[in-house]
């Protein structure tokens, strides 16, 4: 039986990947590289250092550990001030109708994500009162394909693993997902995601009825 939905924040409840690709394709352009939008999907799902480790090794540019700091630094301000102009039309299609859905039936919700900005992007949309239990970037040490950040929101939420069900869009995610031993639905295209229980390309094709069929 399902009694509980955690879901991943970034590419599931609002499209921020675009803001993560400005942020990363400027800095990129200060160290004078081009960093590309085929470039930016290496980095969905994978934490803020880890990112820019990959974002380097594509501009072939080592950089010492206070260096590194400084520039994840500098992307997360500008990152910073893009988020805090997002609008409520960059909330994904159907994500507040199956939250909500969810909630009237009594299963739990929670949000699992690996950033350390979710209570922005949260505040700005005012979509805490969505979740009963709020786990991110901050509430982490061990980023996804670990299954930490899942383990603490089913923890929180008093719900054994077996009985959740996480919504993720990024390979890493759907591991942790399985990792937790929870059900997991991608979001997004089957090639990429295709170890999850189940793939949709988006909140809006989901029901209760799916839900239930995961069992
Ligand atoms: C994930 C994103 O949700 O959060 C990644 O998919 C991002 O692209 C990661 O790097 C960390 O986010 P932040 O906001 O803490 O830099
Ligand atoms: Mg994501």
């Amino acid at each position: 039986m399902i009694k509980a939905c955690l879901f991943d924040l970034d590419g599931v409840i609002v499209d921020t990947a675009k803001y993560h690709y400005i942020a990363w394709k400027e800095l990129a352009a200060e160290l004078g590289f081009e960093f590309t939008e085929k470039d930016n999907e290496r980095l969905k799902g994978v934490s803020r250092m880890a990112s820019l480790d990959i974002l380097l090794s594509i501009g072939g540019i080592t950089k010492t550990e206070k260096e590194k700091d400084l520039l994840a630094q500098r992307k997360n301000e500008r990152y910073v001030s893009l988020i805090s102009q997002m609008e409520a039309d960059e909330i994904l299609p159907g994500a507040k109708e199956f939250l909500t859905a969810c909630r009237k039936t009594g299963i739990a919700t929670a949000l699992g994500s690996a950033s350390k900005n979710a209570m922005i992007i949260l505040e700005r949309l005012k979509l805490n009162d969505l979740f009963d239990v709020i786990i991110d970037g901050t509430h982490t040490t061990k980023a996804k394909p670990d299954p930490e950040v899942f383990l603490l929101g089913a923890a929180a939420l008093r719900v054994e693993p077996e009985h959740c069900v996480v919504f993720e869009d990024a390979e890493a995610g759907i591991e942790a997902a399985l990792a937790a031993g929870m059900k997991c639905v991608g979001i997004g295209s089957s090639e990429v995601l295709g170890k999850a229980n189940l793939v949709i390309a988006g909140l809006h094709q989901m029901s209760l009825e799916k839900l239930k069929d995961l069992q």
